[in-house]
């Protein structure tokens, strides 16, 4: 297998990638650096630009900040001031921005937006949405899937009419430290992994209904895509645990949603290769000369996944061999959405979230000081390396019996985490309902009289394969993503 092409092939955005290629290249990894990347140095980098992202840091330290030994949370009742919908006054809008201070942290404010309900407020659920990478800012999904508002070009504000505030009380958060508007003082404050990150997760939502608490006796559900496979379900196992802890707010916690996850590595990097050849990507021949450096790589991403052992490098380099043959075989398409080439250097362009938050006035309506916005933060990503093998799946049956839903989705011509993967994880975990499931008849989801994708269900166990749709289903498919939502966290069949 040849080495992976400086073409794009773990995706940043979303997903998870691994910088190692060559030693030249593992060297600059392995180092914090935080001066500005005129061009990509690493491969993180390049995925990153792959999006028309440019953030000037590549995480958010701040120098020089005080260590403050009190955790807090400063929130802004706020009004972007691009958005020119003169009927909306501030209470009408319930749009909140706020910093926490994280208590098991040197220094770290972990930012966030809070919309409430434009439906009701008072008996709506309450949902938080964490976006993949790792790395990404929340605020990618906000402005270009399911938030309240879209960017024109113009980076004026224009209400999006099936944002998830139709149906919910929304929460987005920087996560893990040192993304988007996130930051700290101290480099020891970057998370190692998953269960770190959950620790701060946990804190923020204790503080966050301690700010509200009227919206602690709502549904609450985790919500969020690709890498957030990852972090759903350890987020959703620490919660469960604190609840049976008096002390502390309990978080009256109802389910999961994952959209396009990476949950269980071994199964879904090997339904790359399956994926590809049921979509002709690439023909048989060509599969069964990858045959080998499949299974050889599941049997690394295992041990890997286990241990955090020497296997995990190499892991990772099969499966970037693995990935990148594919690309080059179909060509220069966006793996997020086989439908699409990527133009030139760009897959997407998500440039405007960037320009649109790092307006000082934005900056100021919500409560930011003098930092910059890091879209997608390269060293948070590298510094989760790690993690990316693991299989969080096993967590997910203990979840079930415990009485948590789980709603798996995933867009059609995603191929990176694509929809094959996913239903074999869900088919292979073992739980009480495992063989109902494996039997469950596939049923069309109809939205508007049309089919708008295929559904499997069994006891708390929802999957939907959604047509016309890529990685990124509430911005490919908004109308049918806010009614799959609504619909499933009301308990109905979808
Ligand atoms: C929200 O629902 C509650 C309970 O059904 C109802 O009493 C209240 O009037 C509703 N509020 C709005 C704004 O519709
Ligand atoms: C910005 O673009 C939006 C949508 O295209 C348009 O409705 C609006 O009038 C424009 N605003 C300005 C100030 O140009
Ligand atoms: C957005 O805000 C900036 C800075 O306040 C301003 O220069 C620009 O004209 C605004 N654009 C729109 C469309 O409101
Ligand atoms: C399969 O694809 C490979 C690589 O593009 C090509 O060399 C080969 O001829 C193809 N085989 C068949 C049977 O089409
Ligand atoms: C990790 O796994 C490897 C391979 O199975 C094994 O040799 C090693 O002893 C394990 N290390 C730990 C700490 O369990």
């Amino acid at each position: 297998m040849q080495p992976a092409s400086s073409n794009g092939f773990l995706s940043l955005l979303l997903i998870f990638s691994f910088p190692i290629f060559s030693t030249a290249e593992n060297r600059k990894v392995g180092k914090f650096s935080s001066s500005s990347a005129e061009f990509p140095r690493t491969q993180v980098e390049t995925i990153i630009r792959e999006l028309n992202l440019f953030p000037e840091l590549n995480v958010n330290i701040v120098e020089n900040e005080p260590a403050d030994p009190e955790p807090n949370l400063v929130e802004k009742h706020f009004r972007f001031p691009n958005f020119s919908d003169s009927g909306a006054t501030l209470q009408k809008l319930g749009h909140h921005a706020g910093y926490f201070r994280l208590p098991h942290s040197r220094s770290a404010r972990m930012f966030y937006f809070f919309f409430e309900s434009r439906n009701n407020r008072t008996t709506d659920p309450v949902v938080v949405w964490l976006t993949g990478g790792p790395g990404c800012s929340g605020s990618l999904a906000l402005f270009y899937e399911n938030g309240p508002f879209h960017l024109a070009d113009n980076l004026s504000l224009i209400w999006n009419d099936f944002s998830w505030d139709k149906v919910s009380n929304l929460i987005y958060v920087d996560q893990p430290m040192g993304t988007g508007f996130s930051y700290s003082s101290s480099r020891g404050d970057i998370r190692g992994s998953t269960e770190a990150a959950g620790i701060d997760f946990y804190d923020f939502l204790q503080a966050f209904f301690r700010r509200h608490p009227q919206y602690a006796k709502n549904e609450f559900y985790i919500t969020g895509e690709s890498y957030a496979g990852h972090y759903i379900p350890a987020f959703s196992l620490r919660i469960q645990r604190a609840n049976k802890n008096e002390k502390s707010t309990y978080i009256n916690i109802k389910g999961l949603v994952i959209g396009n996850g990476m949950i269980n590595p071994e199964i879904q990097y090997k339904a790359h290769a399956d994926y590809a050849l049921q979509m002709k990507l690439i023909n048989q021949s060509y599969y069964n000369g990858l045959s080998n450096s499949v299974s050889l790589c599941q049997k690394l991403v295992k041990l890997c996944g286990k241990n955090g052992s020497l296997t995990c490098p190499l892991a990772s380099r099969f499966r970037n061999s693995v990935f990148a043959g594919i690309l080059r075989q179909a060509g220069d398409i966006n793996y997020y959405d086989i439908r699409k080439r990527c133009e030139g250097p760009l897959c997407y362009d998500f440039s405007n979230v960037e320009k649109f938050l790092n307006q000082e006035s934005v900056k100021k309506a919500v409560g930011v000081r003098d930092i910059k916005f890091v879209s997608c933060s390269s060293v948070v990503h590298n510094a989760m390396t790690r993690d990316l093998m693991k299989n969080y799946g096993v967590h997910i049956p203990a979840l079930l019996q415990e009485g948590l839903k789980l709603f798996i989705y995933a867009g059609e011509y995603d191929l990176i985490c694509n929809w094959l993967g996913n239903l074999r994880w869900l088919t292979a975990m073992k739980w009480s309902g495992q063989k109902n499931f494996q039997s469950a008849p596939s049923i069309p989801f109809v939205v508007d009289g049309l089919n708008a994708g295929l559904t499997k269900r069994h006891g708390r166990l929802t999957f939907l394969k959604v047509h016309n749709a890529g990685h990124m289903v509430p911005m490919d498919q908004p109308k049918v993503s806010l009614e799959m939502l609504r619909r499933w966290m009301r308990g109905q069949p979808l």
